[in-house]
């Protein structure tokens, strides 16, 4: 799918729904964005079990993710949106996330956890929720 063009070379991003992704290219993507990186066959079944996921490719290079999980009706939770540095302020992000917005157009409600992407979300229509986050963690 023809994308933007970056200083003079023209860039041709592939975004999908559920395609399939190697774990290592999504813990490699993760790393470059400091997420941790966690056991392929984790990283393999988290994706298979979310709702939908996003991945943007330049070429064969994995270079933007984001997924969803729902349960079809009331709730959803936006998680792992990443962007490689190196593509960043592409507008890329914003295409990801209105990607998995489409998907949860039916639900309800749509969460998501930030402490380094405030302003990106309030841009986009979330607002700081008044409830706090509570976590219970066991990796
Ligand atoms: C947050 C992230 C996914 C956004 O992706 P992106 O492709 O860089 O974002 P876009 O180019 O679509 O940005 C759209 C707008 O939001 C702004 N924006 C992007 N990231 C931002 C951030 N972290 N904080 C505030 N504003 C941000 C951009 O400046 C842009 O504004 P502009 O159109 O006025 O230039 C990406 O920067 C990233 O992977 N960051 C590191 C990992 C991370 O923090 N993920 C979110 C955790 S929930």
């Amino acid at each position: 799918m023809p994308d933007n063009v970056n200083g003079g070379t023209r860039v041709d991003l592939v975004y999908e729904i559920n395609a399939p992704v190697h774990p290592e290219d999504v813990n490699a993507l993760n790393a470059a964005v400091g997420f941790r990186k966690r056991a392929p066959e984790r990283v393999a079944g988290a994706l298979a079990g979310c709702t939908a996921y996003v991945t943007v490719r330049d070429g064969g290079r994995l270079v933007g993710i984001g997924r969803l999980l729902s349960d079809g009706y009331l709730f959803g939770y936006i998680n792992n949106m990443a962007v490689h540095p190196d593509y960043q302020g592409r507008g890329i992000g914003r295409r990801i996330l209105e990607m998995l917005m489409e998907q949860a157009r039916d639900l309800e409600q749509v969460f998501l956890y930030t402490d380094t992407a405030d302003e990106f979300y309030l841009r986009y229509g979330f607002e700081r929720s008044e409830k706090r986050l509570y976590v219970y963690r066991r990796h």
